[in-house]
């Protein structure tokens, strides 16, 4: 094994539909800001470009026209808008202007080192006039200092002697990306950010923005730090700032330019040009080196608990390690931010922050980082009260339902059947709120923020639903199967519904234990009448199930629907909402991701194993993966099933999605819900990982191809290392008092180590 074995990504890649993809894959962020892998001194003006820097939570607010306005829809929403260009860096040597792409590229290879959480360009090369250069590029977000963006500019002459000069700006006059053909980005052509001021203060550039409408404020500062004796010239308009820097070099010398990027928001800080200075003062005191020791710091701690190993498949592991540092770069740290769809990466999505986050991100942070995973919750606590008036919207006197795309809380989804009419996200939050207190048992968090949430939803649930003779129906909702939109009963919903009204009876018991009822019932009304309520309504909800064939119905009427013609459906038209209308694909059994399947794995008590058996061999024939978030889930049913071939042809699909660029979309940005499926593929999937109110269970199963996989996860307060071979699996108690653990159902207590047979 080598001592990079999976630990890089290396490109060498100069083709233009390439690079577009590279600006994704090579992004740098650190959950606070992110910027795209785009090069310092750009492409040939014909090659499509999305250059773009991001920070978390920061949006402005656009218009939302209908054709038709019907009651209640929305009227604005915010997206996340490309701020201040600090990339750019031009080289120019005795005239000729330093460019990929012309005089000669002698090597060239761009990596991401995950160990080290650095991004470098290497590259020789000889200008038209024949100097040969050696140029090193580094870039960083820092995860000490998040408002921290370094770019690391290394110059060395091969055969040259003479001036060197480095231009180096900072373009406040900046727009988003859009594409009116993809549903996925923006549609149409905003620019969302003015710039207000523009100085210079203590060798310090800023460059002082405003949005348009959401009148939110962002300050970008650079500094310049240069190892040479240099001369160096600023120039400013009215949106902009550039640096000259002039210096000779002589063969067989470099010479470094550090340009220091800080960016601060008016919603962490009131005075956010003053904060950059401060911070710039704060980062620039310290050496360099001191700058990348401490982000090497923080990723070895990240790794020692994160890291997921497999031995004897290489581009297996790389592609489990870039999930992992994708899902770290992606989540915001504060209780200001969340993860988006696209993490930091890109504009699809539009920044916004989805259901993905609690159902296939946060698993990993619950497992790995409790501390980050109480952050992304608390996110979602903040947000309840604008929950609550989303809920009035949507006509309910009661309760609180969470939008299905946001940054600030309320709804950003246009398009209601496959939008805001998915309320099972008010099930998916609940349940992972529940899966924190199962994993942690901190019962303050669950008292002083957890019952609020499953108390608001809870109650939504009540309000939505309806008795019929003895059952809780749930009508008029959409399932996470976008291609099946407005039905009756979708098993999911349903069932997940089922689970948060029964937590939400258990956390008010847990909260009354605490003493802390009374604080309920003065603070949102909730009284013992309305508990039982709940406690009826989920031990009489419908399940809808189809006796003959003893499979779950994805909801009513899913069986009389005609199944989609999967044969004479070209190749070319997948995703098919790219080529057909929404209404077409409705009326017929064709799933883009996993529904009924998914339900079953996150409540696999609900159902005999027959059933969801019969459910998976019925549901894989119809679906098509169009979304992004499907393939781990049935790779985790595959593995629970037994049937592990299946199950790591789903995970090899899984864990190279963005870096085989297999959807085709990688160019707007990573998919992190796949990401987070990446590692809940190896855990929940082969490790058989189950968390439930009765303990930790495993059944862990061994793809073929490898000799071993080992990961570490907390669990009440103990951290375990889980190695699984061919013939055994161990588990050793690294670090706490020890817990119970379940292995194939039986029960033992993980004192240090554990050793059992491999079925
Ligand atoms: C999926 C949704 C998901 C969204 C954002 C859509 O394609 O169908 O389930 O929340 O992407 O990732």
């Amino acid at each position: 094994m080598t001592e990079n074995y999976g630990w890089e990504i290396i490109s060498d890649s100069l083709e233009a539909s390439e690079l577009i993809v590279d600006e994704t894959l090579f992004h740098t962020a650190n959950g606070y800001l992110g910027v795209r892998g785009n090069f310092e001194e750009g492409y040939p003006n014909a090659f499509d470009t999305i250059r773009g820097t991001y920070i978390n939570g920061f949006y402005d607010i656009s218009e939302v026209k209908h054709g038709e306005k019907l009651n209640g829809f929305i009227e604005s929403k915010q997206k996340i808008i490309n701020i201040t260009d600090v990339q750019g860096i031009e080289l120019f040597v005795d005239g000729d202007r330093f460019s990929l792409f012309e005089g000669e590229v002698l090597d060239y290879k761009r990596t991401l080192d995950m160990r080290s959480g650095v991004v470098s360009r290497q590259i020789v090369w000889k200008s038209p006039k024949g100097h040969m250069l050696e140029i090193t590029i580094c870039r960083m977000a820092s995860f000490v200092s998040t408002d921290l963006f370094v770019i690391d500019y290394t110059v060395k002459s091969l055969n040259y002697e003479g001036e060197i000069v480095l231009v180096s700006t900072q373009i406040g006059e900046v727009s988003n990306y859009f594409n009116p053909n993809d549903p996925r980005v923006a549609g149409e052509f905003e620019q969302h950010l003015t710039v207000r001021e523009v100085r210079r203060e203590d060798h310090i550039d800023l460059i002082h923005s405003e949005t348009n409408a959401s009148k939110l404020r962002m300050t970008s500062a650079v500094k310049h730090s240069v190892s040479a004796q240099c001369q160096t010239e600023s120039t400013s308009d009215n949106r902009s700032l550039t640096t000259k820097i002039k210096f000779q070099i002589k063969v067989g010398v470099s010479e470094r330019l550090i340009k220091y990027c800080v960016f601060t928001d008016s919603i962490r800080y009131s005075d956010c040009s003053q904060s950059a200075l401060c911070k710039m003062h704060e980062v620039t005191r310290m050496p360099i080196e001191k700058v990348y020791e401490l982000q090497k710091d923080y990723m070895d701690a990240f790794w020692k608990h994160a890291d997921v190993t497999v031995e004897g498949d290489e581009k297996l592991q790389q592609g489990i390690r870039f999930s992992i540092f994708q899902l770290l770069q992606s989540a915001g740290k504060d209780k200001y931010s969340n993860i988006a769809a696209k993490g930091l990466s890109g504009e699809g999505y539009e920044g916004h922050y989805f259901w993905d986050t609690e159902i296939y991100m946060l698993p990993f942070f619950l497992l790995t980082n409790p501390a980050l995973a109480e952050n992304l919750l608390s996110y979602r606590y903040e947000k309840l009260e604008a929950a609550r008036e989303n809920a009035r919207i949507l006509g309910h006197q009661k309760g609180a339902l969470y939008p299905w795309r946001t940054i600030s809380g309320s709804e950003c989804s246009a398009y209601f059947p496959s939008g805001s009419a998915q309320y099972h996200i008010n099930a998916d939050i609940a349940y992972m709120f529940v899966q924190h207190y199962l994993v942690t048992k901190n019962t303050d968090f669950v008292v002083s923020k957890s019952a609020e949430v499953l108390f608001e939803t809870a109650r939504l649930w009540m309000d939505t639903g309806h008795y019929v003779g003895e059952s809780f129906r749930i009508d008029a909702v959409t399932g996470p199967d976008e291609y099946t939109c407005v039905v009756n009963n979708n098993y999911y919903t349903n069932a997940m519904a089922k689970y948060n009204l029964k937590w939400a009876v258990k956390f008010y018991e847990l909260v009354k234990e605490h003493g802390g009822s009374a604080f309920f019932t003065n603070s949102i009304g909730l009284d013992e009448k309305e508990v039982r309520d709940w406690q009826e309504a989920y031990q009489k909800m419908y399940l809808p199930y189809d006796e003959k064939l003893d499979i779950n119905p994805q909801d009513d009427t899913f069986f009389s629907k005609a199944v989609w013609d999967f044969e004479n459906t070209p190749k070319e038209n997948y995703p098919l909402l790219l080529h057909y209308h929404p209404l077409y694909i409705y009326r017929y059994q064709v799933c883009k991701q996993a529904d009924t399947v998914l339900a079953h794995f996150l409540l696999e008590d609900e159902q005999k194993l027959s059933t969801i058996q019969n459910s998976f061999e019925y549901y894989e024939k119809i679906t098509t993966h169009d979304s992004s978030l499907s393939t781990c889930i049935f790779s985790i049913m595959a593995a629970r099933l037994g049937n592990i071939r299946k199950a790591y042809d789903y995970f090899i699909h899984t864990t190279r999605l963005d870096l085989d660029n297999t959807h085709h979309n990688t160019k707007d940005g990573i998919h992190t819900a796949n990401m987070g499926g990446t590692y809940m593929g190896m855990v929940y999937g082969f490790a058989g990982l189950r968390i439930k109110e009765t303990g930790m269970y495993f059944n862990p199963v061994i793809p073929e191809e490898w000799k071993s996989y080992t990961f570490k996860i907390s669990y009440e307060g103990n951290l375990m290392q889980v190695k699984i071979c061919k013939e055994k699996c161990v588990f050793t108690l690294l670090s706490g008092t020890g817990c119970d653990i379940y292995v194939w159902h039986e029960k033992y207590h993980l004192e240090d180590e554990l050793v059992k047979e491999l079925k």
